[in-house]
């Protein structure tokens, strides 16, 4: 076996109504005032309000910074650490997305009183020196499983991201409270969780960091998605599927932190960075055709991970014919959830591919992790097959 090291977020909550007793986790971890990081969809949607009240008859000062935006850009963290500095924070709370989590992770760090870095400073790989601000998350999508990674991702351009990954941004606590995320639109709800299993499908296949925990986290990831997605996107108040959902996503997100994400996830930053397609649309709608790209090296691994999200029943043949069977189950599952297939749907034009081709090829932070090695060429052809 491969020598390896997997770290984690240290103590995982899981409760249906937690949320309302994070006043309480906040005494608990010493902290008298609090920044909680959110967004205005979340406050709109009432979500704050069986938390608000715990802090009310607590002599525990809270300030809210609900201005986080979808795939939030380098000017909002900056905003959101002015108000913990102003507010003397002690602890951040990261409560919605990925975005408002992944926000509260640079808040943590930035708005520490030692902290002499600037945001610019800890784009990249471990360029974050501590210490920082305790540091817990509440996830309201089944998707991204910031809660239990190292990683914050900032739009820095007009259509570029970047990634932050550091030890120092994995949180303290992750919070999951599956009542949350019983109003989540299933447009968003498919998408997430689609966001989520392409996480867990990333990580088995990850080419230097696989490892046997981040294995047994996504193979239990995606039995848990694959199983949920449709009834959490169909009928959204089923609190079993949605905490089946949130937990599948947590898993996937712990894998992937030891096992990073490849291909996918490359090819998909730029349709989020030009055409604002939202992170897992944009996993999703290239997804099916960068599984047939790798298939002729991954083969062996996406036929054992077939076994997981359909059931040994149903699959039979070799292992490349079991993974044509999972692409065209995912390709179904996409319609079934109701998701656009095609860039030209979601307004992309075809004469952007190869620009946004050469922008997949920037990502290499993600592409030294593919199974199969990927050329400009290639990148071009798979968003030609999707187009
Ligand atoms: N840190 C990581 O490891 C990591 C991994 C993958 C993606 N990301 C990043 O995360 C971001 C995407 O996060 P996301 O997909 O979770 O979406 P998001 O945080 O951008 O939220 C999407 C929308 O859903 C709404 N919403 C969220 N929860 C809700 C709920 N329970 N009820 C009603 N509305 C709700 C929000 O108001 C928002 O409008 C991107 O910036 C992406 O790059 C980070
Ligand atoms: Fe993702």
């Amino acid at each position: 076996m491969k020598d390896f090291t997997f770290s984690t977020t240290r103590t995982i909550v899981c409760e249906a109504g937690a949320a309302g007793q994070l006043a309480g986790y906040s005494r608990a971890a010493g902290a008298s005032r609090v920044l909680l990081v959110t967004d205005s969809g979340i406050l709109n949607a009432g979500l704050l309000d069986s938390v608000l009240p715990g802090f009310d008859c607590t002599g525990l000062r809270l300030g809210i910074f609900d201005r986080v935006e979808a795939d939030p850009k380098s000017a909002t963290v900056e905003a959101a650490v002015h108000a913990a500095r102003a507010l003397g924070a002690e602890m951040v709370i990261g409560f919605g997305g990925g975005s408002s989590m992944d926000v509260a992770k640079l808040v943590a760090v930035l708005a520490h009183p030692d902290c002499r870095q600037s945001l610019e400073e800890l784009y990249g790989i471990d360029n974050v020196r501590g210490p920082r601000l305790s540091l817990l998350q509440v996830p309201t999508t089944a998707g991204t499983g910031s809660e239990a990674t190292p990683i914050a991702i900032v739009t820095t351009g007009e259509t570029t991201k970047a990634g932050i990954v550091s030890p120092h941004l994995q949180p303290d606590t992750a919070l999951l409270d599956a009542k949350l995320t019983l109003g989540l639109p299933s447009k968003v709800t498919a998408a997430t969780g689609i966001d989520a299993m392409v996480h867990a499908i990333e990580a088995y296949t990850s080419a230097h960091k696989k490892n046997p925990v981040s294995d047994m986290l996504a193979r239990e990831a995606l039995r848990l998605l694959s199983a949920n997605i449709v009834s959490a996107t169909h009928r959204g108040s089923d609190l079993q599927a949605r905490s089946s959902m949130l937990l599948g996503a947590l898993y996937a997100g712990q894998a992937f932190a030891n096992a990073p994400v490849a291909a996918v996830h490359a090819l998909a930053y730029p349709l989020g960075g030009h055409f604002h397609i939202p992170h897992g649309l944009s996993n999703s709608l290239v997804l099916p055709h960068v599984l047939r790209f790798n298939a002729i090296v991954a083969a062996p691994l996406y036929a054992e991970l077939a076994e997981c999200m359909m059931g040994g029943d149903c699959l039979s043949g070799s292992e490349v014919s079991k993974t044509d069977t999972l692409i065209c189950w995912l390709e179904n599952l996409i319609a079934e959830l109701g998701l656009p297939n095609r860039l030209r749907d979601c307004g992309v034009t075809e004469g952007i591919l190869p620009h946004l081709a050469a922008d997949a090829m920037q990502q290499q932070r993600l592409l030294v992790n593919n199974p199969r090695e990927v050329t400009e060429q290639d990148v071009l052809a798979i968003y030609r097959a999707a187009f």
